[in-house]
């Protein structure tokens, strides 16, 4: 029988009605803040990791939207952190003239991934590009970096959940939870 993911986290850290107070509050923000704007407003989904959060974003902003996905890797596949991003899939939309940019982030850690993309949509000449987290990591930060619209701070914790994953599982959680460090030791038997 397959097992419970529930069964695998210690806590949760933030609550599926904290995450949907988060959204909200960011929502409204972003809808305060872009209304007399009559650029297009497009947001880009971060692929995997934001596809929970944009989903429930979205559904609280209240103008017109379109949706992008990107992939992004700002990780080597060793230990080490790399500053060079890897553009596994780019966004569709070419025409980008006349166009403000919301990249959604499901956590900010180190903020390089950002910091890279934000560089990168300037240069492909969009008219505004902002940035909104659910969550940050602000202790974990290792350049300058602070998103446009964020969530919530968290403490230096790995969390999954609610898009977020640990070796591409528990992003299906409906909460940001931690996970019982039994999850990670089994993981280092299995060699994953
Ligand atoms: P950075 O800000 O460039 O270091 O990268 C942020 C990315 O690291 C996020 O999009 C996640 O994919 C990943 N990440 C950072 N912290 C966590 C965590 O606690 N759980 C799961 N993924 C994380
Ligand atoms: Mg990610």
């Amino acid at each position: 029988m397959r097992k419970n993911i529930h069964d695998d986290i210690e806590r949760i850290l933030i609550s599926e009605e904290e995450v949907d107070a988060i959204a909200r509050r960011l929502a409204d923000q972003i809808n305060r803040d872009y209304a007399d704007s009559s650029r297009d407003l497009v947001l880009v989904c971060l692929l995997k990791g934001s596809i929970m959060f944009t989903a429930q974003l979205m559904r609280y902003i209240n103008m017109p939207v379109e949706v992008e996905f990107m992939k992004v890797s700002s990780y080597g596949s060793g230990t080490q952190t790399s500053g060079i991003i890897n553009v596994q899939l780019d966004i569709k939309r070419t025409d980008l003239g006349n166009v403000d940019v919301i990249i959604v982030e499901d956590i900010v850690d180190s903020g390089r991934t950002l910091t890279k993309l934000m560089a990168l949509f300037k240069e492909k000449g969009v008219s505004s590009v902002k940035t909104c987290s659910m969550l940050d990591k602000p202790s974990r930060r290792v350049v300058e970096f602070k998103p446009d619209y964020c969530g919530t701070e968290i403490p230096d914790l790995f969390v999954v959940g609610f898009g977020l994953d640990y070796a591409e599982r528990y992003r299906n959680l409906p909460y940001v939870g931690v996970l019982k460090p039994a999850v990670y030791e089994k993981a280092v038997k299995r060699n994953i």
